[in-house]
């Protein structure tokens, strides 16, 4: 065989033979991408959001439930118990949900008194600390205090008061009392009269 034609087919079986190693070499490094990702979890990486979303969903719709219960309670009575007297400690307010579905908070005054009042500030609408400071309600967004026994702003940005809340104590009981209207009038709204 001439010697060009040999040296010619040995460099076409190098050629061959690296291009083989080449593609070798990928198939190997596929394999090995899949098997690392696969081992560092890209299943289980999967798996663990489908239940991580599953679990916001579950507790979306657990609130959810929540509200309807609410509303379905608030429809079907004209007073929800809200605390047991005796057990509420002055200074000390007990939250709930009025019927307006608004937050509201609950304080005892005196051995048989109380006052509940509206918990959204009338500045802003974040909700006051349940808890007195100073005998005053706080809300802690901007600083504003508000009389207890009144309702109206002492200092901050708040310029209207805290809705009083209407409720009654029966023995040892203190009662939410549905009102004939439950609309309650906030800053910069405007009452719907009926048509
Ligand atoms: S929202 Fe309460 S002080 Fe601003």
């Amino acid at each position: 065989m001439p010697e060009d034609l040999i040296e010619r087919q040995s460099r076409r079986s190098v050629l061959l033979f690296s291009i083989a190693a080449i593609g070798g070499s990928i198939g190997v490094f596929s394999s090995l991408t899949a098997a690392i990702m696969s081992y560092i979890g890209g299943p289980n990486l999967t798996a663990a959001l489908k239940g991580r979303q599953l679990e916001e969903s579950k507790r979306a719709l657990e609130s959810q439930l929540e509200l309807i219960k609410l509303k379905v309670e608030r429809v079907n009575s004209t007073r929800i118990p809200l605390a047991k007297l005796s057990e509420i400690e002055e200074g000390a307010g007990v939250t709930f949900t009025d019927y307006a579905l608004q937050p509201a908070v609950l304080f005892k005054t005196g051995e048989r008194s109380c006052i509940a009042r509206s918990a959204v500030c009338t500045h802003l609408g974040c909700t006051v600390q349940s808890n007195l400071v100073d005998g005053r309600i706080y809300c802690p967004c901007h600083q504003s205090y508000f009389d207890l026994a009144k309702g109206v702003p002492l200092s901050g940005p708040a310029t209207l008061p805290l809705a009083q809340e209407p409720i009654e104590i029966d023995g040892d009981t203190v009662f939410l009392v549905k009102q004939q209207s439950p609309i309650k009038i906030g800053p910069g709204q405007i009452p719907m009269l009926p048509l």
